[in-house]
Parts: C-alpha cells; sequence; structure tokens
C-alpha cells in the first residue's frame, strides 16, 4: 500500500513539470506505458496476501483512473491552447488579397454541344432528349434494321440481361421523336452511345452523338444540303463546303456519307484530312419508308431527312485533340486548356 501511495505522490510531482504535449505524452508512457509505474503495480498483485488483494486491487484502480484523468485533462488543455494560439497568430493572413476561386469550367464536349443547340434553336429546330438504356425494338428495329440482318452486326451491342440494351446510336430515339410529333418536326437529339469497342485513338466504348430529323411534306437532298452547310459553317465560323458520297445505312434512302472541306487546311490538302482536302463528318440521307411507317406515319404523305454527326470527332476537329480518349479521362490538364467558364 506504501508504494502505491509512492506512485500516486511522485506522479502528482511530475504532473506539475508537464509543459506540452511531447512532455506529457513521455509521462503517460512512464506511468501508463508497458513497463509504466502504475502498470508494474498490477503485476505485484499475485504477491499480495489474499486478504489485502482485494483493497489492493481497487486501490491501483483508482489510482490509474486518477492517472488517465489528469492526462487527459491536460492533453485536452494543451489542444486548446494550441487552437487559441493558431486562431491569434491568423490575424496575419492578409483577407483583403484575391483568392483563386477554381470554380471550373465546362467540358469542351458541352459547350460545344451548346454552341450547336444554340445554331439549330435558331432555324427553328428542338432540342429532344433520348434514353442511354433502350429497347431492342428502338435501337434496331424501328430504325429499320430487322432481326438477323448483317446490319446489327455493323454495331457491337452491350446487351442488358433483361433484352434491353445500351443505346448503340442515337437512332434509336427516331421513332419515339417521330411518335411524339406525328408529322413535320424538326429537331435534333444529342446523346451518349455505347458500343463494346476496342479503344484506339479514335474509338471510345463511351461516345457522343447528334441526331437531327427534318420530317414535312416534300422534303428533298436539297434541305439536307442547305441546313448542313449552314450548320458547319457556324461552327467552324468560315464557309464549309460540303460533298455526298453514297453510303448504305438500313433508316435512309439513300443514303450519304458527308464530307466537308477539311477546317485545318481549306481544302489543299494536309495530315489531318490525309491529303484529300475533306473531312468525313456526317452520315445522313433521306428517311426511309419504313422508319415513318413504324411510327405510324404515312410515307406518301411525309419525307425527310436525317443525319448522325459523330459529336465526338467534331470536338476532336475543334480543339485539335487528337486521342478520343481524352474526352472521358477526365484528365483535368487536357480539359483547363478548353476551359470555358460554365
Ligand atoms: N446511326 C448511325 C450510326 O451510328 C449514324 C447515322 C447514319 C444516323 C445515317 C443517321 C443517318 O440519322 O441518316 O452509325
Amino acid at each position: 500500500m506504501n508504494e502505491l501511495e509512492q506512485v500516486e505522490l511522485s506522479f502528482n510531482d511530475d504532473v506539475k513539470r508537464v509543459s506540452n504535449t511531447k512532455e506529457l505524452e513521455n509521462l503517460r508512457v512512464l506511468y501508463l506505458g508497458k513497463k509504466g509505474k502504475i502498470t508494474e503495480l498490477f503485476s505485484k498483485i499475485k504477491e499480495i496476501a489474499v486478504e489485502e488483494k482485494k483493497a489492493f486491487g481497487q486501490k491501483i484502480n483508482s489510482i490509474k483512473t486518477y492517472v488517465e484523468q489528469k492526462i487527459n485533462d491536460l492533453k485536452n488543455k494543451f489542444e486548446e491552447e494550441k487552437v487559441k494560439s493558431e486562431i491569434a497568430n491568423e490575424k496575419e493572413i492578409d483577407i483583403t488579397l484575391p483568392v483563386s476561386t477554381g470554380t471550373g469550367s465546362l467540358h469542351p464536349r458541352t459547350s460545344l454541344q451548346k454552341e450547336i443547340e444554340d445554331i439549330f434553336i435558331s432555324m427553328g429546330f428542338t432540342v429532344e432528349d433520348g434514353y442511354e438504356v433502350e429497347t431492342e425494338f428502338n435501337n434496331f428495329d424501328a430504325v429499320n434494321v430487322p432481326k438477323n440482318h448483317p446490319a446489327r452486326d455493323m454495331q457491337d451491342t452491350f446487351w442488358l440481361t433483361n433484352g434491353e440494351l445500351l443505346k448503340t446510336h442515337t437512332s434509336a430515339s427516331q421513332n419515339r421523336i417521330l411518335r411524339k410529333y406525328n408529322g413535320p418536326l424538326k429537331a435534333i437529339f444529342p446523346g451518349r452511345c455505347f458500343r463494346n469497342e476496342a479503344l484506339d485513338h479514335s474509338h471510345e466504348n463511351t461516345f457522343f452523338q447528334m441526331e437531327g430529323m427534318l420530317v414535312d411534306k416534300d422534303v428533298s437532298v436539297a434541305n439536307l444540303i442547305y441546313f448542313m452547310k449552314k450548320m458547319l459553317s457556324k461552327v467552324f465560323k468560315t464557309d464549309i463546303n460540303i460533298r455526298l458520297r453514297p453510303g448504305f445505312f438500313p433508316f435512309v434512302e439513300p443514303g450519304f456519307e458527308m464530307d466537308a472541306t477539311c477546317t485545318f487546311c481549306g481544302g489543299r490538302g494536309c495530315s489531318t484530312c490525309k491529303n484529300t482536302g475533306w473531312l468525313e463528318l456526317c452520315p445522313c440521307g433521306m428517311i426511309h419508308p419504313n422508319v415513318f411507317k413504324n411510327a405510324g406515319i404515312n410515307p406518301d404523305e411525309y419525307s425527310g431527312f436525317a443525319f448522325g454527326l459523330g459529336f465526338d470527332r467534331l470536338v476532336m476537329l475543334k480543339t485539335g485533340l487528337d486521342d478520343i480518349r481524352y474526352l472521358n479521362s477526365g484528365n483535368i490538364k487536357v480539359l483547363n486548356q478548353f476551359g470555358v467558364e460554365a
């Protein structure tokens, strides 16, 4: 018992000399550590006579609690003092200095999307929303791609276990939009598309397209050419010439590949256009009668054109990025170069 009192007295003595967290930690180890004075007292219990064991045990426990409490109180006190002194020193910070806000910016894809949407809106188009998870019907059947038709294999599809799929092209929205207007319409529908592709500098499994349709009476290829020329000239802020080559897509007849004069060399030939002077930009064509029929529209009454802009390619041409994978990378160093304030 005497020894216990000695330990308590020496602790009370030592604790008075502690003036910072480091010294406090040393004190804690000295008394409560593995070989600490109090820890060692516990090991003495077995040497104590049976009738004194209980009182001895109680006493050590109460000393231990007392020491722990004292150390804890001091710890809190030191921490409080630290915060107080930090706050006092903060007066030295000049709060009038300008700070960098770093609010972020729009993704180049988003800013170009807005720009193109505005151009189409100014020409009387509506902007429609599309789904990312689609039915097999909307993605394929409705746009005249029958089951077992080789055209289905042109697009490697991510199938879902419930039989639906991640839309492989924005054309998947055509049927819904045709039904919505059930007659004349001018609509664009930008959206994210998915294909099970091997990735390289020009292929992504997740990419953006911007599709458009114009439906009315007596629509012709001339209307298609007019709108595409207008739109591209506005996007590239210079007069753009376009040319059409035959192209096969089940949802259009006739179908075309549309090329535009190379925006980098003005048509003289450069590495971007592989010295052809033309950039392949946008498949398009006159809406196939079956697409109209599938949406309950009479193809003898209405005609129209459709196009499917490879939107990411356009973003790359506008920004000069030479690898499509940057667009989904979230790489701040890349994206910051094209920052447009949100
Ligand atoms: N959906 C086609 C694709 O992703 C692109 C396309 C071609 C869309 C011709 C159209 C079109 O609207 O008329 O490969």
